[in-house]
């Protein structure tokens, strides 16, 4: 495999070519001059400062020609949100932290995570709606925390593409592509929208009430974007304190939406109760089964399973059957009916 390195200094260019040497055909290049690389190259690894605005806009120009890699890796100086939102912005398909180990930048390049059965091959216009999915959810997440307005439409225009992604190549498939080139709550989004999509379908919902879901799906995190990182990824049991603040995401995605246009009452009241059970064992209302919509019924489920479902770094990833059992388990939290509804999603389209 060929690998492309491009870096801001010559110390970087060297550390990074280094750990790549033994392994792959390296090319490289120091930022702003420029150099050759393959056609045939699979991956790309930049390792610049993303604080430095010149940087960014001298990366902007050089990156069209770097896209066509399928592999993009951007090791980033910060471990802050804006960093990694900054590098999936440029087109990153995954974040590392300075100072990275080899073995980690090794890893990240052999993709050594497990594909669903028969998902043999990834069709590349997959990978672009997945990508144009997470360019989505960062500009979202920049858009919040900036202050600044969140594109409504683009949001609608990216679950659309979703949406007709997997009617036409199913879920594994999407599955497969999400779990290979995303991570962290990105994937996350991602996978949710993914899976209630095709739920819908399985139900046999009509398109209009699926671009419901979708736009539910997509937006149902939003308020991650005001809790730190080390909480979201933390590889461990949360404490109490944080797992408090985890629990303040869904008022404050439903405030974050309330003075935006175009936001139908049925998507606030979904981004803010989806973590409610029909026992009222949920949160932050504790609302009973007759207060919980059929979206959010839904959107739960859904939510739940890509939860259990996602590639994380620190653990081993949990099949769809395990997952299944799990969402099984918990019948009176879900409604019953459409957790065996489920089963049809869970495990084979
Ligand atoms: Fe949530
Ligand atoms: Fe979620």
């Amino acid at each position: 495999m060929s690998v492309h390195v491009v870096a801001d200094s010559p110390a970087k260019l060297r550390a990074i070519s280094g750990m790549l040497m033994h392994e792959y055909d390296v090319t490289a290049e120091m930022l702003g001059v420029g150099a050759a690389f393959s056609a045939a190259m699979e991956a790309v690894v930049v390792s610049v400062d993303l604080r430095v605005l010149e940087n960014i806009a001298t990366l902007k120009a050089r990156l069209a020609s770097l896209l066509s890699a399928p592999k993009r890796v951007f090791v980033v100086e910060q471990s802050t949100r804006l960093a990694r939102a900054q590098a999936y912005a440029l087109g990153a398909t995954q974040v590392l932290v300075s100072p990275v180990q080899p073995a980690q930048l090794l890893e990240k390049l052999a993709n050594k995570c497990a594909l669903p059965t028969g998902a043999t091959e990834i069709p590349s216009f997959g990978e672009e709606v997945a990508a144009e999915g997470a360019a989505c959810f960062s500009a979202m997440f920049q858009a919040v925390m900036r202050g600044s307005p969140i594109d409504v439409a683009k949001t609608r225009r990216a679950g659309n593409k979703i949406t007709d992604y997997i009617s036409e190549h199913g879920l594994t498939d999407w599955l497969a592509i999400v779990r290979l080139h995303h991570e962290g709550t990105y994937q996350h989004c991602l996978l949710v929208t993914g899976v209630a999509v095709d739920f819908g379908l399985s139900l046999g919902m009509a398109r209009r009430d699926i671009d419901r879901l979708h736009s539910a799906a997509m937006f149902h995190d939003i308020g991650k974007a005001t809790i730190p990182l080390a909480v979201l990824d933390k590889p461990g049991k949360l404490d109490d304190r944080e797992r408090s603040l985890i629990e303040t995401h869904p008022m404050a995605g439903y405030r974050m939406l309330l003075g935006t246009a175009d936001i139908p009452k049925e998507i606030l009241h979904a981004v803010k109760h989806h973590h409610e059970y029909l026992d009222g064992s949920g949160y932050p209302d504790g609302l009973s089964a007759e207060n919980i919509s059929d979206i959010v019924r839904i959107l739960t489920i859904s939510d739940i399973f890509a939860a259990l479902i996602e590639q994380r770094p620190y653990r081993p990833t949990m099949s769809r059957d395990a997952a299944y059992e799990i969402l099984f388990d918990m019948k009176g939290k879900l409604e019953s009916p459409l957790v065996d509804a489920f089963r049809r999603v869970a495990f084979s389209r």
